[in-house]
């Protein structure tokens, strides 16, 4: 049974969040003001076991899902989540991928290599020190996170990397970061700073259309559009003309696509989202732990992905921005 939602998309993506906790606090996504010390985290046992996480991929898979990834939060701060990995590569077919800051990943690469996991996404949002630890707010620098990509590209793990990009606070960095990527096989993409969450004091004059982005890096080093590669993929591609590689950008903003939104997320704590801008979840770990048989889990997820209508960021306005929503590390990036 492969379900579509109200709008005709079917689920091939499933987003699995492992924990809420990060060791950075990007401004743009836990801001130190709000994730400052007393906040509350979740605790061990709300989190669902690698054991449940299985199961539930399994059921998404029944339904469609042909891509998991881990997100968090910070996923590598998951206690021994090679051992996930290891559990949700006995499943066929699966693309298992991960996205981290890379501040644990020189160390586990080859754990999560040898376990199965088949290549990573890295956030990098600057190669200039002082700009990246603004961003990453606990004072990290670039040099480790350059050493966690060339660890995992050692180990046989292809790597992407993400960058946010901000007006006025590391755009200046675009084409500098073009420069550093190019002809090393890892392909940069830009994503335009969204509105999620309700703590990072979004703006609209804040985001850098991913136009803008593409015109600036196009002056220097020449590109040409690619096809995307699947239905769903998020960033809009684009080669060097001279071969050196490729760049994406994800325009969530300015160019929305969720018409080819055919993602589902869940929390740490086992709810189900159809948005990275829902509000409401689904408990799936309180069924998982009631004693639900498979095709009751199943079917539940199908029911709630059956009714799915959302299509937020192409209803976005200066207005929405007010609406209450959970936030991205709590959901997943
Ligand atoms: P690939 O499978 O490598 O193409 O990765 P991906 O783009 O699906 O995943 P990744 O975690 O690298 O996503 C990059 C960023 O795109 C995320 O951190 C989000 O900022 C944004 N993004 C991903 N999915 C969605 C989505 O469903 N809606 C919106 N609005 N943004 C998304
Ligand atoms: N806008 C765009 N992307 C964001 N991320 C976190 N917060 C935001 C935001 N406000 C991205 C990070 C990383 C992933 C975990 O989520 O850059 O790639
Ligand atoms: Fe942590 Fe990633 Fe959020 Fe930064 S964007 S605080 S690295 S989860
Ligand atoms: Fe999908 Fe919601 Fe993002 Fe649109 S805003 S692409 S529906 S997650």
């Amino acid at each position: 049974m492969h379900p579509l939602d109200t709008l005709g998309r079917p689920i091939r993506d499933l987003r699995i969040s492992v924990t809420d906790r990060c060791n950075f606090r990007c401004a743009y996504c836990m801001p130190k003001s709000v994730f400052g010390h007393d906040y509350r985290f979740m605790d061990r046992r709300e989190l669902l076991s690698f054991e449940e996480l299985e199961r539930v991929a399994r059921a998404f898979v029944a339904l469609g899902v042909e891509k998991i990834r881990l997100t968090g939060g910070e996923p590598l701060l998951r206690k021994e989540l090679e051992g996930l990995v290891a559990r949700l590569a006995t499943i066929d077919g699966l693309d298992l991928t991960l996205t981290t800051n890379a501040s644990l990943l020189a160390r586990k690469a080859q754990a999560l290599r040898d376990a199965g996991l088949d290549r990573i996404n890295v956030s990098l949002d600057s190669l200039d020190d002082a700009t990246f630890k603004a961003m990453n707010d606990v004072d990290f620098p670039v040099s480790r996170v350059l050493e966690g990509i060339d660890a995992a590209t050692a180990v046989g793990l292809p790597v992407k990397v993400n960058a946010v990009v901000k007006r006025g606070v590391n755009d200046a960095g675009v084409v500098d970061m073009a420069r550093h990527f190019r002809g090393t096989g890892h392909a940069l993409r830009f994503i335009e700073y969204m509105d999620v969450g309700t703590t990072n004091g979004w703006r609209l004059d804040d985001v850098v259309p991913a136009a803008e982005i593409v015109e600036r890096i196009d002056a220097v080093f020449p590109l040409e559009a690619v096809e995307s590669a699947y239905r769903g993929e998020v960033a809009r591609r684009w080669r060097y003309r001279d071969g050196a590689g490729e760049i994406g950008v994800i325009a969530s903003v300015t160019e929305p696509f969720c018409g080819d939104c055919t993602r589902a997320r869940i929390s740490a704590e086992g709810k189900l989202y159809t948005c990275l801008f829902a509000i409401r979840g689904t408990d799936l770990r309180a069924l998982v732990r009631s004693g639900a048989t498979d095709d009751e889990l199943r079917d539940e997820i199908a029911g709630v992905w059956t009714r799915r209508a959302d299509r937020y960021s192409e209803i976005r306005t200066e207005g929405t921005a007010e609406l209450p929503r959970i936030e991205m590390s709590y959901i997943g990036g």
